[in-house]
């Protein structure tokens, strides 16, 4: 997409989510006030997609909290369990932001995570932090050792809060064991498929395939593409051995909608 229409179609998001936003105001703070959460606020409106709704508040004790709203079928749902799934396990319980809670009602789901103050990462972060950078490799080791693939590997979401960089965004995940406990969209209704189709586009080998560490390939060598004016000869080298551990480990957990 050129700039223009990319800067116009996102005011023109922003614009109707804050519509939304307005028109839907009393019965959002109802919902949230009856749970005991207060203070809330839209959270960046342009993020707003595809029936997904972010805000900050805080709970009876003043802490704050970060939440996702959505009237949608499983995809909170999915979130909730592959926080109930992911704790358990003794290196990831670190590498998660943390859940504070699961409400449901009136066909509305919301996701309450503690809010985090980090630093969502980016480019210029990862340069200044390539040492840290192996903790992504680890933390797709466990979902695969797990067989689970969480479908939208990329930089934002991943934050680095309190001395560690933690995964999240887990909507989308999917369990390739038999209790199949993360469950895949309903995938007879096309806006469904369209948003599969262009969700983690560049970073999946093809349309209807994930494996996170391609999604992490593509990362790593991206940012050895779009920072070489940047890097210093030793940062290359640390990134370009990430690089070739991703992409040996390329197509060990993948998973493909056939159609
Ligand atoms: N617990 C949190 N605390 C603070 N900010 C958050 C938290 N979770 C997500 N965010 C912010 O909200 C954005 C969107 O959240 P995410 O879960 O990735 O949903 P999606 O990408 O599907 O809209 C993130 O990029 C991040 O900036
Ligand atoms: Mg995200």
């Amino acid at each position: 997409m050129s700039f223009p229409r990319y800067y116009l179609s996102l005011i023109y998001r922003t614009i109707k989510n804050q519509i939304f936003s307005v028109k839907n105001k009393s019965f959002i703070h109802g919902f949230f006030n009856e749970n005991g959460y207060h203070q809330i606020k839209p959270f960046n409106l342009s993020k707003w997609h595809h029936d997904l709704y972010l805000f900050t508040a805080e709970d009876k004790k003043g802490n704050p909290v970060f939440i996702k709203l959505t009237n949608l079928p499983r995809i909170l749902k999915n979130e909730n369990r592959a926080y109930k799934k992911l704790q358990k396990n003794s290196y990831l319980k670190k590498h998660l932001i943390e859940h504070k809670g699961y409400i449901k009602k009136d066909g509305y789901k919301a996701l309450i995570l503690k809010r985090a103050n980090g630093v969502v990462l980016n480019e210029e972060w990862a340069i200044k932090n390539v040492t840290e950078l192996h903790t992504l490799i680890k933390i797709v080791d466990e979902f695969t050792a797990l067989s689970l693939i969480h479908r939208d590997i990329k930089l934002d979401n991943f934050i680095f809060e309190d001395g560690n960089i933690k995964v999240f965004d887990f909507s989308f995940m999917i369990d390739m064991t038999e209790d199949k406990k993360l469950k895949e969209i309903d995938l007879t209704n096309n806006e469904n498929m369209i948003k599969l189709i262009t969700m983690g586009i560049g970073y999946k080998p093809a349309p209807l395939k994930w494996d996170d560490f391609y999604a992490l390939h593509v990362v790593f060598n991206s940012l050895v593409k779009n920072k070489s004016l940047n890097i210093t000869l030793e940062q290359k080298d640390m990134i370009s051995c990430y690089v070739e551990e991703c992409k040996a480990k390329i197509g060990t957990n993948n998973y493909t909608i056939l159609k």
